[in-house]
């Protein structure tokens, strides 16, 4: 998740480069990078500086280095390996200082190679994957860079996109993608490779989207690429651009979460030992088989996260769990023995509550882990270890993407520590193979996101609604109605479908919807009761419910179906109808949905 850009053609001055890469910024911003080459001197400068692209800028403007050259690549970067720092920021380099790339995406074997490179004699200088791209190509580079670059990525696994310079083959830029998104902009004087059309749009809207391994050789007066590929004409404005082309940050959020599923679980799940690998988690691995007692501490969407992941430690890993939120276990006083282990979730990893809080656990001596989706934020530096939700940046205010990242990480630790425990290998299987299908699943849900936009527009100017749920859904009852009322102002309560004969069944009536969630799974039954209770007092009711579910049809008024999975599995498909039923209302409403009113994305204070 990481913007890069290159530049082939008559402009002579890097800052074109940096025009475009700000443009970029809302893929990535924790670090920038750009390296050109300067003919004159017959080398490539690189300047690379962690933080904003202005601190970049700044480098720029104190540096004595001449800033004319040609071709240029430049990078903003959203770190998935390798803190935040000048050294891990792109472009990175060979040992020769020849070779100089640009790349989004993740490479999985990174290790072995890099283990290899390292045994032949090459230096590495920063933490990252991408910087065995360098080392790789430079092995293959015999004075030609696309045939470096051919050979030297039939060695990668991984996805990516990248863009490649090299001092000994001047004058080209070399790119390629797997999946990892790529396209080129051409116009009379110029071409552009970019990740992202927000880069290029103010210079050309003839746009050419890369395929898979298509290797394109971009010189200043033409480009090549393997295949012949007509041009297309993009209407897109500069701020849809950054959208992907989508209305609103948080629908395009949405829309990536079949891909965040991919991220989270990339080169982490074992099927065969039906295990997983969570990098982060090794050096306390011995410390982890110890604990008797898990708690976990989370605010906001991430609560409800944190929630779900209580059902599944104590159901699956057999540890019994406790969950509150930031602001109130700071106050309360827990019994804290010293074989607990505290869990914090957080997509910004700076909450102050959920931070607070992680002071309070250090201080009684206890270890921490951090289930967080910023690298390098306080919460991971802060926490003895944890593993990284690999969602990408999330600009919307209401967390939608972050969302699914944690919980498959909290499927995925599940998973972990009941293989450590009394977990069956044939459990942990079924667990690894279904989280292996839910992209697909996930995806097929979105198919969908029309029929929820009409039933939005039906509901839309109900004044309160329920959300209703059992067992693992329960928590996406809570975050159903939760993201609703963030960004669509609706009155809306989430609940225990068991709980409402005690009390809220009191204010049902034909003006009062309920949505229930009601995937078919071990309190599906308990769930028609509730329902039927509603519908007993003339309530409205749209049913989430399993596909192949007729009966369904008898009780509720509408119905969206999401696919079949383990039940532990649910949340994770069960909430994704309800983000796009926040959203088309929202929508429907005319609501700012991107930045709610009195709602911050990131609430650094208490
Ligand atoms: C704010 C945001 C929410 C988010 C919550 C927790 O309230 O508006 O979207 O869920 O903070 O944030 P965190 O970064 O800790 O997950």
């Amino acid at each position: 998740m990481c913007g890069i850009v290159g530049y082939i053609g008559k402009n002579q001055n890097i800052r074109v480069g940096i025009e475009a890469l700000r443009r970029l910024e809302y893929r990535g911003y924790d670090s920038a990078g750009v390296a050109w080459y300067n003919p004159e001197k017959r080398e490539i400068f690189c300047l690379k500086k962690a933080g904003r692209i202005d601190n970049l800028e700044k480098a720029i403007l104190e540096s004595n280095l001449d800033l004319n050259g040609n071709p240029f690549i430049l990078h903003t970067r959203w770190a998935t390996h390798g803190g935040v720092t000048d050294e891990n920021a792109h472009p990175h380099w060979d040992c020769k200082k020849n070779i100089f790339l640009v790349h989004n995406g993740i490479i999985e074997n990174y290790k072995k190679l890099k283990d290899g490179l390292i045994k032949e004699g090459h230096k590495f200088s920063s933490e990252t994957d991408t910087e065995v791209l360098c080392h790789l190509i430079e092995k293959h580079f015999q004075g030609n860079l696309e045939e470096a670059v051919i050979k030297a990525l039939r060695e990668v696994r991984g996805t990516y996109s990248i863009i490649v310079i090299a001092k000994e083959d001047p004058g080209k830029i070399v790119s390629v993608r797997l999946s990892s998104p790529l396209l080129l902009g051409v116009n009379q004087k110029e071409v552009f490779v970019s990740s992202d059309p927000s880069a290029v749009i103010t210079h050309t809207r003839q746009i050419i989207n890369l395929d898979d391994n298509e290797i394109v050789v971009l010189k200043p007066d033409n480009f090549h690429i393997l295949k012949e590929k007509p041009s297309i004409q993009i209407d897109w404005t500069p701020e849809e651009a950054q959208k992907g082309g989508y209305s609103h940050f948080m629908l395009k959020e949405i829309m990536e979460e079949p891909e965040t599923i991919e991220n989270a679980i990339r080169g982490r799940l074992l099927p065969e030992e039906g295990n997983v690998k969570l990098g982060g988690l090794i050096s306390i691995e011995d410390k982890l088989r110890e604990i008797k007692k898990i708690n976990l501490v989370a605010c906001g969407t991430a609560s409800f996260a944190a929630r779900v992941g209580e059902y599944m430690l104590e159901e699956y890993a057999g540890i019994p769990t406790e969950f509150d939120v930031g602001s109130e276990i700071r106050y309360r006083k827990p019994v804290i023995d010293k074989d607990i282990a505290a869990i914090f979730i957080s997509q910004s990893g700076e909450t102050a509550d959920t931070l607070a809080a992680l002071r309070e656990m250090k201080e009684k001596g206890i270890l921490t882990l951090g289930i967080t989706n910023v690298i390098g934020s306080t919460q991971t530096r802060e926490t003895d270890a944890g593993v990284y939700t690999r969602s990408g940046p999330e600009i919307a205010v209401a967390s939608t993407k972050a969302f699914i990242g944690q919980l498959v990480t909290l499927a995925m630790l599940t998973v972990f520590l009941g293989r450590q425990r009394d977990m069956s290998l044939v459990t942990g299987k079924r667990i690894v193979s279904e989280l292996s299908k839910l992209p697909e699943l996930a995806k097929k849900i979105l198919k969908s996101a029309p029929e929820i936009q009409k039933l939005a527009e039906k509901y839309k100017d109900y004044k309160n609604l329920y959300y209703i749920g059992r067992k693992y859904n329960y928590p996406i009852a809570r975050e159903g109605a939760h993201k609703i009322k963030e960004v669509a102002y609706i009155h809306a309560e989430g609940l225990r479908a068991g709980e409402l004969k005690h009390c809220e069944l009191a204010l049902i009536d034909e003006k009062f919807p309920t949505i229930a969630l009601c995937p078919s799974d071990s309190v599906y039954e308990k769930m028609i009761s509730n329902i039927q209770q509603i519908k007993a007092r003339n309530g409205l009711v749209i049913a989430i419910a399993t596909e192949g579910n007729e009966e369904i049809k008898k009780n509720a008024d509408d119905v969206i179906y999401i696919p079949k999975t383990l039940e532990m599995l649910t949340p994770i498909l069960s909430v994704i109808p309800l983000h796009l039923f926040a959203y088309y209302t929202a929508v429907a409403l005319g609501k700012d949905i991107d930045k709610p009113k009195n709602l911050a994305k990131s609430v650094t204070v208490e």
